[in-house]
C-alpha cells in the first residue's frame, strides 16, 4: 500500500504544501512567494506571510491531490535552516494537523529535501550535488552516513548575489530570471574577480566590482553575462574537482539558481569530460516547494524516524552535514 505525506516548507520568502506517495508521486505541489516591494525580505513579514497564506495552500494541495485530511498518513515539515519566525509558524502548522489526524511528525532538513527531490526525479543514487539557492551554495556529497559539504560560499550565496546586484540596477526581486536575460543580449565581457580559496568560494568582491562596472557606464547585458560567467565558472571548478576527487559518476544541480540554462550548460560539460551523467531539477521542483518535504518525509518515515511533538522545536542553523541520514545507510 502506498503511502502519502502532506509536507510544509516555509523556511524563508515561500510557503508551500505539496502531497507526495510513498511511491515517488507528485500528486500536488502548491506554493506562494512573499516579494518584497524592496529591500530584502523581513522575517516577521514572511512569518506573516506563512500564516495568512498556509491554510489555503494547504487546503488547495490536497484539493489538488484529489484527496481528504484524513488520507494523510503522515505529516513532514521544513525544521531548518530558516529564519526563526518562519520556521516556528510552519512548524505549528504542521503540528496542529499532525496531532488533529494522529498522524506522525517527521521534521526535514531543508538542504537534505532539495538534494532528496532530486534523486527522486533523476533516479540518481549516489550523485555529488550542486546546491545554489538565495540563501545556500554548496558543493555536497554521501560519505560517511552524512551529507558531506565538499565546498561552500565563505560569504554570500549565489541567489543572493544576483538578487542583490538585480536590486541595485532597479530589477524586482528575485532577479535570477531577469539577469539570465539580460546576460543573453551581451556582447562583452569585463573582468570581474574570479575568487575560489581550495574547494570554497566568496562572491562579494564579485558583487562590489559588477556595481562599481555599472556606476562606470558599462552596459547592464554586458555586466550581466560577465556575472554569470565568472560566477557559474567559479562553481564548475569547485564541483569539477568534488567530481574528480569522490570518483562519483553522477552530477546534480538543485536549488532555485537551477532554473538558469547557462549554469546547466557549463555544469553538463563537467560532467560530460567526468563521463558522468547530469541532471538539472525541472523548475517546479527547483526552488522552495513542499513536495520536496513530503517526499524527504517519506524516506525517513520508512527508515524508522519520527519526531514527538514535545521535542519538535525548530532548528534555524541546521547544518545540511550535521542530519545522520539513516534511509542511506546501505551506501
Ligand atoms: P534556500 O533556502 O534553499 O537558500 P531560497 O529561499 O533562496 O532557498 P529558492 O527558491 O531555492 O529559494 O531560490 C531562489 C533563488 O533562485 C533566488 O536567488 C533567485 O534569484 C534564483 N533564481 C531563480 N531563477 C533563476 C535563474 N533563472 N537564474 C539564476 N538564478 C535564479
Ligand atoms: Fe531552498
Amino acid at each position: 500500500m502506498s503511502l502519502l505525506c502532506l509536507g510544509l516548507e516555509g523556511t524563508a520568502h515561500s510557503f508551500g504544501a505539496g502531497v507526495v506517495s510513498s511511491k515517488g508521486e507528485v500528486l500536488s505541489n502548491i506554493w506562494h512567494m512573499l516579494s518584497p516591494a524592496e529591500g530584502g525580505i523581513h522575517p516577521r513579514e514572511a512569518s506573516r506571510h506563512h500564516s495568512d497564506m498556509g491554510p489555503g495552500i494547504i487546503r488547495r494541495s490536497l484539493e489538488e491531490a484529489g484527496i481528504s485530511h484524513n488520507e494523510i498518513q503522515l505529516v513532514s515539515f521544513s525544521r531548518g535552516p530558516g529564519l526563526g519566525p518562519c520556521l516556528r509558524t510552519t512548524a505549528t502548522m504542521a503540528r496542529t494537523l499532525a496531532q488533529k489526524l494522529s498522524v506522525p511528525l517527521i521534521g526535514v532538513n531543508h538542504c537534505v529535501a532539495h538534494i532528496e527531490i532530486g534523486c527522486l526525479e533523476s533516479g540518481f543514487e549516489d550523485p555529488v550535488t550542486i546546491y545554489a539557492s538565495g540563501g545556500n551554495t554548496q558543493v555536497i556529497a554521501f560519505a560517511g552516513g552524512r551529507f558531506r559539504t565538499f565546498g561552500e560560499t565563505l560569504d554570500i550565496a549565489l541567489g543572493n548575489m544576483l538578487d542583490v546586484f538585480g536590486r541595485t540596477i532597479g530589477m524586482s526581486f528575485p532577479a535570477g530570471p531577469s539577469i539570465e536575460r539580460k546576460a543573453a543580449e551581451g556582447v562583452e565581457y569585463h573582468q570581474l574577480p574570479y575568487s575560489v580559496k581550495g574547494m570554497d568560494l566568496s562572491y562579494s568582491g564579485m558583487l562590489t566590482a559588477a556595481k562599481k562596472l555599472h556606476l562606470e557606464g558599462v552596459p547592464i547585458a554586458d555586466i550581466c553575462l560577465s556575472i554569470q560567467e565568472t560566477a557559474f565558472g567559479m562553481l564548475a571548478e569547485v564541483a569539477e574537482r568534488a567530481v574528480a576527487h569522490t570518483k562519483k559518476n553522477e552530477l546534480l544541480l538543485t536549488g532555485g539558481v537551477a532554473r538558469n540554462n547557462r549554469l546547466t550548460e557549463i555544469l553538463e560539460g563537467v560532467a560530460e569530460r567526468h563521463g558522468a551523467s547530469f541532471h538539472r531539477v525541472s523548475p517546479p521542483l527547483a526552488g522552495d516547494q513542499g513536495a520536496m518535504i513530503a517526499w524527504t518525509g517519506i524516506l525517513q518515515h520508512q527508515a524508522g524516524d519520527e519526531l514527538p511533538i514535545s521535542d519538535s522545536h525548530v532548528m534555524p542553523k541546521w547544518r545540511t552535514d550535521e542530519q545522520d541520514i539513516i534511509w542511506r545507510r546501505k551506501l
